[in-house]
Parts: structure tokens; C-alpha cells; sequence
């Protein structure tokens, strides 16, 4: 639900457009046609298929049951497609909402079922796309997932994580069964008990779940040959084959923009061009948002608040998604996150992590001037929802330490940038490869 507020915001910031003096703005002063050359030398490489890791289907199908069957949540509730789910272009779809504050109600907006008795995360879970592509080896907006130098993981539990983990994605695979909010669930259950000993012990009950299943058999011989029977089959067997599907599910690398880089002039609008000379030049989106998947895998504060402003939501502790210093322990980085990649951007709403803004537009508008853009939020928002001191604090060290520059548009290159980030969605990557599965080996209730 949107207050008028949050409409009058909109319209002052339309009004503003162009007569901000934009650091951006007085750096480019090439001529327009060196601009454009420019812009073009810097456009990305296309993807081709030796940036993916490849997948046996095998491997793959094991894990696109897995990814679909409730049988790795302790309730037996939820599966990964309940949050990541084919139909919401493998997110959630999820506004921002305190999790104590889940109700019909708040569910029946998001249109998904009522979780009541798990309450889950309320939290808005980041799409999957090209997550298979060799460069993407940096997990979580905080980065707590990801390969080391030597060839090995880093992860939150250590050396406690299991041998055999093929990729960064296995690994990953790994943590939402282990976590309350995701797949253990918050009532009673024998993988919530098996939790208060340890993760093995979740890993270990969960291995034992799909190995008294006998219709994972077949599939668990297909996606491993060399096995003799379910007996052996390990938690990193596990990870390995929901990486494989994951993986190679939402690879999105045919958008117009990738036809235009393979050399389809025509694959692209006169604006997209625009839009993308602007992206990858002047406007410096290509800073952080660099190369085909629009992003440098790096960490950066961009004020993206963690709350939304347009409804009456009391501060929770739950709304605070982790930052990079939560991981790295350095306070330099409070508030940054991983650059997120854009591709398919326009039907993953909403935006920011949180997923604070309801539409692109908004998102963007706040994103190329951050700062005017807190102040303008917190300082409404804070009579619209009782902004306390503590957070009056948090916005102001946040806006104090942002990592982005202002970026002045006319409105036209405004809709022009827009515009490109449309040429980024792949319509037959959304849904993914495989699909939704007809039927588990649990017959659990599909999502
Ligand atoms: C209750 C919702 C929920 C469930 C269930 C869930 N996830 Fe997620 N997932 C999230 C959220 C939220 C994040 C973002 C966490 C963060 O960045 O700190 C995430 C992040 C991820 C990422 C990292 C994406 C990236 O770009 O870094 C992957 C991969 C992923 N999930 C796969 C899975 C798999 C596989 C499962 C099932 C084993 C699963 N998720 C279950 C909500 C969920
Ligand atoms: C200093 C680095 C940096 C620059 C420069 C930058 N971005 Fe971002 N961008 C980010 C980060 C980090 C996020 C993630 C914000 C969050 O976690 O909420 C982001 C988020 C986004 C999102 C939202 C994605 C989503 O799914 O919610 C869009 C769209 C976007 N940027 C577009 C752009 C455009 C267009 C430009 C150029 C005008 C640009 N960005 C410049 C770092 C940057």
C-alpha cells in the first residue's frame, strides 16, 4: 500500500530531475560522439558457454527434485522453490515486512501461502540467475560464502564444512538447512532437535530422509554412477547435485542485449543503445555493475535502506540483513553489500536487498543520488513510522560513509537507462530449464 507521502516523494524527485549539479556530470565534458566511442570500447565481451560450468543431467535432475521437495525442511513445509520459486523469476517476491508481523494479510499481498506456524524469513530472497557462470564465486549480499585462494571454501562453520563439495554454489546449497528461518522452521520438529547438537547432525538426519525415500534411488544412481546403493550417499552429494541444478536452471545469457553483443545491431532499440552507452559511460554504472552479468562481485555501501518508508512497520531487529563487516569484522564495512548482477531485473521486483521499493523506477531514482535520497526517506519516514533515535543514527552513518556519487540525468536519459535494463531480460531464462518438477519422491506438496 503506497501513501500519498510516498507519491509526493516521487513527484519531487521528477521535479528535481536536472537541476541537481551531479559530480558525474561535470567530469564528462568529451563531445558527445567521443562519449559514444568511448562508451563502446567499454562495452563487455558476450558470454559464451566456456563461462559456465557444464552439469551432467543426471546430477542436475537429482537436484531439481531436491531444490522442489519440502523433505529438506524440518516441517516438511518449505523448500527452496518456496522462496526462490519459478514463478516469481526464482525470488520471492517479498516486500519488506518484520517477520513477527506475517500475517494473512501481509501473505495474501505477496500472493504466496500462509507459512503461520513457520514463520519463516520474511525476507526478500535474491534471484538465481547465471549463478553457474565461473565468475560468480562470492555468495550472499555479505559474501559469507565463497572459494579462497587455495582452492577452498569459505563459510561460516569453517572446517566443519563437509569434504567433497564440488563449487561455491554446493557449499551455499547447504546453509538454508541449517537455518531456522529457512528450511529447519521455528516449531518443534526432529531436525530443529538434531540442530541443537550441530549442523552434521542436520546434514545427517536430512541424508537420512532421502536415502528411506525409495524414489530418490533412481535418481540417485543416475547422478551418481559409481555408487552402489543410497547407503552411500553423503550430505555433499546433496549440495553438489542442488548446485548442479541451480546452476544450470536460470543461466540467462540470451537478452537482447546479449543478441547485441554477439553483433545484432538490431537486437536493441535506438534508446536501449542510448540507455546502455550511458550504463556502461557516462553514468558509471560499470563501476561496480561491470561486464556481461553487470556486476564486479565487489562490496559497496549504496544507502539502500533496510526498511521501507511507505508503511507503518516497526523497526525489527529481523529487518537487518547482514552487511559486509558483519563477515569481515571491519568497520569501514558497515553497510556494504555485494553488487548485485542486473540481469532480469524487470520482473524481479521489488528492489534494493531489503526489497524496500515496489518498483525499478523508484529503486533507480533513489540509487543515482543515495544520499539526497535517505534524507528525503528518513526524514518522512521517521514521522510515518516513528523512526526512533537508533535508527536516525543509522541512517545518517550510512549516508555518511556511501561509496556512489551522484549521478545527474535529464529525464530522458533517465528512460533511457530504464530501457536498457528492460534489453537485460531474457523471457526464457525466468521460468527456468527444468521447470517445476510434476511430483517429488516425497509426493510432499509442491511450491
Ligand atoms: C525462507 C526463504 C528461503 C529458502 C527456503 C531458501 N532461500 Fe536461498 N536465499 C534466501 C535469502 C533471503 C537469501 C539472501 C541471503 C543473504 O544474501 O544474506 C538467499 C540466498 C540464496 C543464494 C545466494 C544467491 C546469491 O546471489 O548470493 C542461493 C544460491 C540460494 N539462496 C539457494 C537456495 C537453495 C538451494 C535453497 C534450498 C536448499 C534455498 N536457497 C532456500 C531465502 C531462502
Ligand atoms: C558504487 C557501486 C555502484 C554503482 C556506481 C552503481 N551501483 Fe547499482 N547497485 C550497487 C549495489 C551495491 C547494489 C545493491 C543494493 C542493495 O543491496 O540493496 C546496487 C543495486 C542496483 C539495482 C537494484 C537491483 C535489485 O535487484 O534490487 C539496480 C537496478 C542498479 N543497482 C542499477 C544501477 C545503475 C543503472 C547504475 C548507474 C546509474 C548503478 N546501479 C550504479 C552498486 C552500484
Amino acid at each position: 500500500m503506497k501513501s500519498l507521502w510516498f507519491l509526493a516523494v516521487l513527484f519531487a524527485t521528477v521535479l528535481s530531475f536536472g537541476l541537481r549539479g551531479g559530480a558525474v556530470v561535470a567530469t564528462a565534458t568529451a563531445t558527445a560522439a567521443a562519449a559514444a566511442a568511448a562508451a563502446a570500447a567499454d562495452l563487455p565481451q558476450p558470454v559464451s558457454d566456456a563461462d559456465f560450468r557444464q552439469h551432467p543431467d543426471g546430477l542436475r535432475k537429482l537436484g531439481q527434485m531436491l531444490f522442489y521437495d519440502r523433505i529438506l525442511s524440518g516441517t516438511y513445509r518449505v523448500s527452496c522453490a518456496t522462496c526462490h520459486n519459478p514463478d516469481r523469476a526464482s525470488s520471492n517476491g517479498f516486500l519488506t515486512s518484520p517477520t513477527d508481523e506475517i500475517s494473512e494479510d501481509s501473505l495474501a499481498i505477496n500472493g504466496l501461502p500462509l507459512y503461520d506456524a513457520l514463520k519463516p524469513s520474511a525476507k526478500h530472497a535474491p534471484p538465481l540467475f547465471n549463478l553457474g557462470a565461473k565468475q560468480f564465486v562470492t555468495l550472499f549480499g555479505d559474501g559469507r560464502v565463497a572459494r579462497d585462494d587455495k582452492g577452498g571454501f569459505i563459510s561460516l562453520v569453517g572446517d566443519r564444512l563437509p569434504k567433497g563439495l564440488a563449487d561455491v554454489l554446493a557449499v551455499q546449497s547447504l546453509f538454508p538447512t541449517v537455518t531456522g528461518d529457512e528450511l529447519i522452521g521455528v516449531v518443534d520438529n526432529d531436525i530443529k532437535t538434531a540442530s541443537e547438537i550441530g549442523e552434521r547432525a542436520v546434514w545427517q538426519a536430512l541424508v537420512k530422509r532421502i536415502q528411506d525415500l525409495p524414489g530418490y534411488a533412481p535418481l540417485i544412481s543416475n547422478a551418481f554412477p559409481g555408487m552402489k546403493d543410497p547407503t552411500e550417499l553423503t550430505i555433499a552429494h546433496i549440495g553438489n547435485a542442488l548446485s548442479a541444478f541451480v546452476a544450470s536452471e536460470w543461466r540467462s545469457d540470451n537478452a537482447p542485449f546479449d543478441a547485441y553483443l554477439r553483433g545484432d545491431q538490431a537486437a536493441l532499440t535506438g534508446q536501449q543503445q542510448r540507455g546502455m552507452d550511458l550504463f556502461y559511460g557516462k553514468a558509471k554504472c560499470s563501476q561496480c555493475h561491470k561486464g556481461a552479468f553487470q556486476t564486479d562481485h565487489r562490496f559497496y555501501n549504496v544507502a539502500s535502506p533496510l526498511w521501507r518508508f511507505d508503511a507503518e512497520l516497526p523497526l525489527d531487529e529481523s529487518l537487518f540483513f547482514r552487511d559486509r563487516s558483519d563477515f569481515s569484522g571491519k568497520s569501514e564495512d558497515r553497510f556494504r553489500r555485494r553488487t548485485p548482477s542486473l540481469r532480469n531485473v524487470t520482473v524481479t521486483a521489488p528492489y534494493g536487498h531489503a526489497g524496500s521499493f515496489e518498483t525499478l523506477k523508484q529503486f533507480l531514482k533513489h540509487h543515482l543520488d543515495p544520499v539526497s535520497g535517505m534524507a528525503r526517506l528518513s526524514g518522512k519516514g521517521a514521522g510515518n513510522m516513528g523512526l526512533d533515535d537508533e535508527l536516525k543514527k543509522i541512517v545518517l552513518a550510512m549516508t555518511q560513509t556511501v561509496d556512489l556519487k551522484p549521478v545527474d540525468l535529464t529525464s530522458k536519459e533517465f528512460n533511457a537507462l530504464l530501457s536498457f535494463l528492460g534489453a537485460l531480460t531474457d523471457e526464457q531464462s525466468i521460468g527456468g530449464q527444468l521447470g517445476r518438477p510434476k511430483e517429488v519422491p516425497s509426493f510432499l506438496a509442491l511450491d
